[in-house]
C-alpha cells in the first residue's frame, strides 16, 4: 500500500525528521482556514498516490489565505495521471538553499536494500537519472547491518549530500524497517537557508504482507483511488486484480492464472482480470469470484480454468453448480477442468446443463472459445492486445 504524502509526512515527524508544518483538507474554505493557521503564505499540494504532481500543476504557492482558497479550488478535483484529487495539503513554505534526493528501496534483483542518493533532487530527478546516471549514487545496504551512522555518512558522501543529512538518513532507515516499508523516498530533502535539513515530500510504500502487524493503517484498503471491483474483491478476501480486457478469468493457483492470461491474450482477446481462487476453493469462493467478475461491465465472457490437484475437479464442479444457483449468470462461461477427478467434475457440470455454460477439455481450446465468445459479444470492436497487470 502506498501512503499519501501527508501520511508519510506524519510518519517522518514521528521519527524525528523535520518537516514543514502542514494541514490537510478536502475543501477550498478549509484551505483558507488552514492557510490562516499556518501563517498565511502556504504551498498547496495535491494529495494523490502518483508522482509528477508539481509538473501537472498540483503543487502551487499561495501568497495568502484567499489565494490558498482559490488555488485549492483549482487543484481539488484535478486529474493527475488518472488520479482524482480529493484532498490537498497546505504546507508552510520553506526557504530552500539546496534540494537533494534520497530513497531506500527493496532491490529484488540483489535480494537486498539499496540507498539511492543525489545532490540534484527536485522535480527533474527522473531526467537526471536517465541522462546522467553518474549523478545518482546507488549504494547497497546489508539488511542485517542496516543504515548506521557510518553507513549514512557513506551514502551522503556518495550522493553528494551535505554531512548534516546523516542523522535524517539514519531515521529514514528506521521508518523503512519499523514500518515494514518497501520504499521510502524523499524528494526533495532540502537544506534551508538557515542550514536545517527538512523532508519536503515523502513517498512510502508499505509491505502489504506485513499489514497484520501494522494495525494503525486499518484493514480496509478502501481508498478513493482504488478500483471499486478490487475493493469489493478485497472485502471478500479474493486475490483479484482488475485488468482492462473483456474475458473474465478464474483459476486455481497464481501460476495457472498467469498462464491463462497469456493464453487468452494469444487468442486476440484481452483478460479482464486476474483471479486466483487458490487451492481448496469452496463453492462460496467460486460464487464470490463469479459475482465480482460478472459485475464488471467490460466482461463479455468468463473462462474458468482449473487443474485439479489437492482440490479435486468434482469439488470445483460442485462449487460452480452452487455458484450458478446463487449468482445470476448473464454471460457465457467456458469451463476447463483437468487433473484430479476431471471426468467426474465434467459429468457434474453436464448434469447441471446450464445454457450459458460450455466445457472444453484443453486450456488452449477453452481460451479460444472464451475469446471468440467475448469478441462475438463485443461486436466488431477489435480487441487484440496483450495482458498486463496494472493498478497498485
Ligand atoms: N513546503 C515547501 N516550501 C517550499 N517549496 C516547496 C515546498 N513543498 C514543495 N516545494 C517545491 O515544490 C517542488 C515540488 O514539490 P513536491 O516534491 O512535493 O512535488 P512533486 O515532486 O512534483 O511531486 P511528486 O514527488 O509526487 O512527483 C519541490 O521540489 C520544491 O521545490
Ligand atoms: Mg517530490
Amino acid at each position: 500500500m502506498d501512503l499519501y504524502e501527508h501520511q508519510a509526512r506524519e510518519l517522518f515527524e514521528e521519527y524525528g525528521i523535520l518537516v514543514p508544518k502542514a494541514e490537510v483538507t478536502d475543501s477550498p474554505t478549509g484551505a483558507r482556514e488552514s492557510a490562516r493557521r499556518l501563517g498565511g503564505r502556504v504551498v498547496v499540494k495535491a494529495q494523490v498516490k502518483t508522482g509528477g504532481r508539481g509538473k501537472a500543476g498540483g503543487v502551487k504557492l499561495a501568497a495568502d489565505p484567499a489565494a490558498a482558497e482559490l488555488t485549492a479550488r483549482q487543484i481539488l478535483g484535478m486529474d493527475i495521471k488518472g488520479h482524482t484529487v480529493h484532498k490537498v495539503m497546505l504546507a508552510q513554505p520553506v526557504d530552500i538553499d539546496g534540494e537533494f534526493y534520497v530513497s531506500y528501496v527493496l532491490d529484488r534483483a540483489s535480494g537486498s536494500f539499496l540507498a539511492i542518493a543525489s545532490a540534484e533532487g527536485g522535480m527533474e530527478i527522473e531526467e537526471v537519472a536517465a541522462t546522467r546516471p553518474e549523478a545518482v549514487a546507488r549504494i547497497p545496504i546489508d539488511p542485517a547491518e542496516g543504515v548506521t551512522t557510518a553507513k549514512a555518512a557513506q551514502i551522503a558522501e556518495a550522493g553528494g549530500l551535505p554531512p548534516q543529512t546523516v542523522d535524517v538518513l539514519v531515521r529514514l532507515w528506521q521508518v523503512l524497517t519499523r514500518e515494514d516499508a518497501l520504499l521510502v523516498e524523499v524528494n526533495p530533502l532540502v537544506r534551508t537557508a538557515q542550514g536545517q535539513i527538512l523532508a519536503l515530500d515523502g513517498k512510502v510504500t508499505l509491505d502489504d504482507n506485513a499489514r497484520f502487524r501494522q494495525s494503525r493503517w486499518g484493514s480496509e484498503p478502501t481508498e478513493h483511488d482504488e478500483d471499486p471491483l478490487e475493493a469489493a474483491a478485497a472485502a471478500k478476501g479474493l486475490n483479484y486484480v482488475k485488468l482492462d480486457g473483456e474475458v473474465g478469468i478464474i483459476g486455481n493457483g497464481a501460476g495457472l492464472v498467469m498462464s491463462t492470461l497469456d493464453v487468452v491474450a494469444g487468442c486476440s482477446a484481452r483478460p479482464a482480470n486476474f483471479l486466483d481462487i487458490g487451492g481448496g476453493a469452496s463453492a462460496q469462493v467460486m460464487a464470490d469470484g463469479l459475482s465480482v467478475i460478472l459485475s464488471d461491465p467490460a466482461v463479455k465472457s468468463v473462462f474458468v480454468n482449473v487443474f485439479g490437484g489437492i482440490t479435486a475437479c468434482d469439488a470445483v464442479a460442485d462449487g460452480i453448480v452452487q455458484a450458478l444457483d446463487s449468482v445470476h449468470l448473464t454471460k457465457p462461461l467456458v469451463v476447463r477442468l483437468d487433473g484430479n477427478n476431471a471426468v467426474r467434475g465434467r459429468a457434474i457440470l453436464d448434469g447441471r446443463a446450464h445454457p450459458l455454460v460450455q466445457q472444453a477439455t484443453t486450456m488452449d481450446g477453452a481460451a479460444r472459445r472464451a475469446a471468440a465468445l467475448a469478441n462475438a459479444t463485443a461486436g466488431s470492436a477489435g480487441v487484440a492486445g496483450t495482458a498486463s497487470i496494472s493498478g497498485s
